[in-house]
């Protein structure tokens, strides 16, 4: 049984002309990223790299039309290396950029072609929430059939994940909670997932409590106190990505897909939602196996007894560090209960497979229903 991999070489950098200069970047190396991370700390350094901005090639989560614009507008065989800087969006365009022989995205998520790897991949993250940089998948709305879809392979794996906290500073606060919220879930459904063992627990632990630990200093301190723990939380989002990139993660992830897929909410901010349902289903359904050590975890970083009512203390506790919605607010309708629990399982068994305990369909219809009527995170 294969216990760990950790393909990428991982770094960690001050600052962003420390990294240019170790890295030499030269004119072979295309740099995707945004105009507001380009402007502070890349434009004075006066760099012979193509810089692409991402935005320019359509907003939101990625899509395949959005890489094929990409593709179409650079000669991408004249680039050694590909570059990415930015968040889960640029990181999962770059890393089909860094394969061959590619002009149409959607062969690829469609399995039509095989990943060739072409050209070094680097991801330097700027939200501490996808762990991206250490693992093998990239996902992308392929339009022509509404969906998302994964590919998964090795020739998708990085060459090099950079860590520079620095380029987090700029993070707006929602920002920064949705995606170490989404690092916390990686850390969570891998410590549970059937695929979990002593290695890639002692990255999802880590993580957790790392999480956890700033979390609470934030609650102290306020908002503007996460500047002073960007390093933590970016290793926290490093080891979370250590340890999924090895267990996959589960259901709290299958059934955030159809509210970000229809309704467009980011994918940090969705999977929040389901998080604490998800963990007292798993909890409901075999509170005696693993769960027992996520929740005594748990309970020593946020206080109170480790029983069958962390998980909504951890609710309450997230709650004051950003409010969880309703389903509701974000345009869901109520026949959308049914369809959506459908499309989980029809669509997310990849997912699914991963999950603590089997779950059915009736559960995810529950689940459903009590996050849109509004029961309180
Ligand atoms: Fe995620």
């Amino acid at each position: 049984m294969k216990m760990i991999s950790l393909k990428p070489h991982i770094y960690r950098f001050d600052d962003f002309k420390t990294f240019a200069k170790e890295f030499e970047l030269s004119g072979s190396d295309l740099v995707l990223t945004h105009e507001f991370l380009y402007r502070p700390y890349m434009e004075a350094l006066g760099l012979k790299c193509t810089f692409a901005f991402q935005e320019k090639y359509g907003s939101g989560e990625p899509s395949d039309e959005m890489i094929d614009r990409i593709i179409a507008n650079h000669s991408l065989d004249s680039f050694d290396r590909i570059i990415a800087i930015g968040g889960g969006t640029v990181i999962d365009i770059a890393k089909i950029l860094a394969l061959g022989g590619v002009t149409k995205s959607s062969e690829l998520f469609e399995k039509h072609i095989s990943p060739v790897k072409k050209r070094k991949l680097l991801i330097v993250p700027t939200t501490c929430g996808t762990g991206s940089e250490v693992t093998n998948i990239s996902i992308a709305e392929v339009k022509h059939l509404h969906t998302k879809l994964g590919l998964v392979g090795d020739s998708l794996y990085p060459d090099h994940a950079v860590l520079i906290p620095k380029l987090l500073e700029n993070l707006p606060y929602p920002f920064f909670v949705y995606s170490s919220i989404d690092a916390l879930i990686h850390a969570m459904e891998s410590m549970l997932s059937p695929k979990a063992n002593i290695y890639t627990e002692l990255y999802s632990t880590a993580a957790i409590n790392k999480i956890l630990e700033g979390y609470a200093e934030i609650l102290e301190k306020g908002q503007e106190h996460r500047k002073n723990l960007l390093e933590n939380f970016l290793i926290a989002s490093n080891y979370a990505g250590i340890a999924f990139a090895n267990t996959g993660v589960g259901a709290v992830h299958a059934l955030s897909y159809p509210l970000g897929g229809v309704y467009h909410v980011p994918h940090g901010e969705a999977n929040y939602q389901f998080l604490i349902e998800v963990f007292n289903l798993y909890y409901a359904l075999n509170p005696n196996g693993k769960i027992k050590e996520l929740i005594r975890l748990i309970a020593g970083k946020i206080g109170g007894a480790a029983d069958g009512d962390t998980f909504d203390r951890l609710g309450d506790f997230l709650n004051d560090i950003i409010k969880a919605k309703k389903l509701s607010e974000y345009g869901m309708k109520k026949e959308e209960i049914e369809l959506f629990s459908q499309n989980v399982i029809e669509k997310q068994q990849r997912l699914l497979v991963n999950s603590y305990v089997p779950i059915a369909l009736p559960d995810i219809i529950n689940i459903y229903k009590n996050l849109y009527q509004g029961v309180d995170l």
